[in-house]
């Protein structure tokens, strides 16, 4: 069965980027220190990344917000920004991008395709599911959308990356009052160097 699941990185004090997001700082300051779990991950082929990679089998395509896909607040402008990751980025999948500003559609290589969506969070879940032909939808961030899908009841599974690190400030993850009413159930915890990992499934 198709899902809407969540995966990121967040700090132990529930940071899901640092503050003051910039072209200097993509993940706001400090927020680098979010995914250097990654590295070491890497480095170790532990059977947490093996776990990790069966997580990621079956996902046909993405949503993410403006400020994952980056260019700043307000109007695309003239010469608008292509993303952070260069000419082919890393997704190789549709991507639903939630915006308020409309702009065309952006092909890039390697088969990622970014659509931009104004019309909110159910017509980005509508047409991400159509991509994704029967495959998850994945929202690969940032927190200001992951948490509205959350409060709205439209996601089933969150996995995340628990990183023993304080950001202090910046976007929180989980701080809307909605959430109150939501109970979860542990799918599993792995720990692993520098990060544990925690997935759980949204009852309904
Ligand atoms: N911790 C992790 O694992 C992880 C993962 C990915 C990214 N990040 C980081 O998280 C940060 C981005 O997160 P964020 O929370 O600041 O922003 P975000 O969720 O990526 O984007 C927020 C923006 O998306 C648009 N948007 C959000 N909801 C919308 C809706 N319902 N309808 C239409 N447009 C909507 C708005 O942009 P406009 O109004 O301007 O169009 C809004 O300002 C970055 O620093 C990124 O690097 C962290």
């Amino acid at each position: 069965v198709s899902k809407l699941r969540y995966s990121g990185s967040i700090s132990l004090d529930g940071f899901a980027a640092g503050p003051d997001q910039s072209p200097e700082h993509p993940l706001g300051v400090g927020g680098r220190a979010l995914h250097t779990w990654m590295k070491d991950l890497d480095a170790a082929q532990s059977g947490s990344s093996r776990l990790l990679e069966e997580d990621d089998t079956g996902v046909g395509a993405l949503i993410m917000g403006r400020n994952m896909f980056g260019g700043g607040p307000g109007p695309w402008g003239e010469d608008p920004w292509q993303g952070w990751w260069g000419p082919n980025p890393p997704f190789h999948l549709p991507v639903f991008v939630l915006t308020h500003h409309p702009r065309p559609p952006l092909s890039c290589e390697g088969g990622t395709t970014f659509t931009f969506v104004t019309d909110g969070l159910e017509a980005a879940r509508a047409q991400a599911e159509e991509a994704a032909g029967g495959q998850h939808v994945d929202i690969c961030g940032g927190a200001t959308v992951a948490k509205q899908y959350l409060a709205a009841g439209l996601l089933d599974e969150i996995l995340l990356h628990l990183v023993p690190i304080f950001l202090g400030a910046g976007v929180r993850l989980f701080d809307d009052q909605a959430f109150a009413t939501i109970s979860l159930a542990q799918v599993f915890v792995v720990e692993a160097p520098g990060v544990t990992h925690l997935k759980y499934r949204v009852l309904r």
